[in-house]
């Protein structure tokens, strides 16, 4: 038997782990793994599948399916395309000819175009609030756009409070014998959650909202997601997270990103951690932008209020780790930072311009730039304590 865990009655988890793949989508690191998740909704007239996962995972989720003793699916819910979570739909359509897909217009667009399944008679469309009887329990569709695909979407089963809410409210990391948060600690995957968020879902903050108070006033007695654990004890706090990660608010702390070809510059990012720590800021990471992953920087930039940027001159333009790490914030639109900057030169220098450049597409204000020629001296520690101090004073006025 694999993951197959009864959620309430009439409501059965069927997905798997992949602790495989190295990264998600080709980019994003998977130290813990990841699930794909998904579940069996078992009426008295009808069953339905709601959603499937990667390819390379199919043969343990048939093996689910059968360890289920599922004979008959009658329809196949699809909240959202993208390919780890519909990888196994033509598979899983010739295991069970007999099943209807059901998704809404761009759905059914994107099924024929990534697995040519184009016969309208294998498709029910569905609109927001439409409904679908199982018998005894039924199926109402939430249209989700941007969170994370323009197709997206939730289905809700009403009579037992149970939402399958496709990426929203998801995690990195495997899961590891429990199914629902009240099986497990749920601890370490609240990291993987922010990583989760800025790294895949980021972008779309305001798409997030849009669900979110779609999603106010309902019952909500348990949230699955298409990764990481089943939501019941936890439904307020994963709640507030994405709410708070949407609305790009953040937790007391500073990020200090940087890069090094030679020390100098990282002699700023040690420094300027050092006084700020002094000023009493105790939640502070540094990341030299060359060492850890853009994942892990994406989600401490996402949980942390204070953020400061800086490296060398690279041939006129940013040093690359950072000019990606720039990109990396400004493709995801991020907000609401109190933002500072660092940078050195040997004989020009090309950090401030590259700077302003993302700040004024970002509409992010500096609260101060430093900028260094060939190497630290007392010049240069003044400045980093000032900025220090500027920091410190955007983060209580912001408490
Ligand atoms: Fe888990 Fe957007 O796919």
């Amino acid at each position: 038997m694999l993951n197959i865990t009864a959620i309430c009655p009439g409501i059965r988890y069927v997905g798997v782990n992949d602790r495989t793949t190295e990264k998600f989508e080709s980019m994003w690191p998977l130290p813990y793994g990841v699930s794909y998740n998904s579940y069996l909704v078992d009426g008295s007239d009808k069953t339905a599948l709601i959603d499937t996962v990667e390819l390379g995972s199919l043969p343990d989720f048939l093996q689910n399916l059968r360890q289920a003793g599922t004979h008959k699916i009658d329809y196949l819910v699809i909240n959202h395309m993208e390919p780890d979570h519909s990888g196994s739909i033509p598979e899983i359509v010739k295991a069970f000819p007999e099943l209807k897909i059901i998704g809404n217009r761009q759905t059914i667009g994107m099924v024929g175009g990534f697995y040519k399944i184009t016969d309208p008679s294998r498709f029910i469309e569905i609109k927001e609030g439409a409904c679908i009887d199982l018998g005894g329990l039924s199926l109402t569709f939430y249209m989700t756009p941007m969170v994370h695909w323009p197709e997206t979407m939730m289905t809700y089963v009403k009579e037992r409070g149970v939402l399958f809410s496709g990426d929203a409210f998801g995690t990195f990391g495997a899961l590891n014998g429990g199914v629902t948060d009240l099986e497990m600690d749920t601890d370490w995957y609240w990291n993987e959650m922010y990583r989760y968020y800025s790294n895949i879902v980021g972008k779309y903050g305001v798409s997030v909202q849009r669900a979110l108070s779609k999603l106010k006033g309902i019952d909500l007695q348990y949230i699955c997601s298409t990764h990481g654990p089943v939501w019941h004890d936890h439904v307020g706090k994963v709640m507030d997270i994405y709410d708070r990660l949407s609305r790009y608010e953040a937790e007391d702390g500073v990020v200090i990103i940087y890069g090094s070809m030679y020390g100098n510059t990282g002699v700023i990012a040690e420094a300027l951690g050092r006084e700020l720590a002094a000023r009493g800021v105790r939640r502070i990471k540094i990341h030299n932008a060359t060492r850890s992953s853009m994942s892990d920087m994406l989600a401490d930039t996402f949980r942390y209020k204070g953020l400061v940027v800086g490296g060398p001159t690279y041939s006129m333009h940013l040093f690359p780790a950072i000019e990606q790490f720039m990109i990396a914030i400004e493709t995801r639109e991020l907000k609401n930072r109190i933002f500072g900057s660092f940078g050195s030169f040997s004989w020009a220098s090309a950090v401030a311009g590259g700077m302003q450049h993302y700040t004024t597409k970002m509409k992010m204000n500096s609260v101060g730039h430093i900028e260094m020629k060939h190497s630290a001296d007392e010049t240069i520690l003044t400045a980093v304590a000032s900025l220090a101090d500027k920091i410190v004073a955007g983060l209580n006025a912001e408490s």
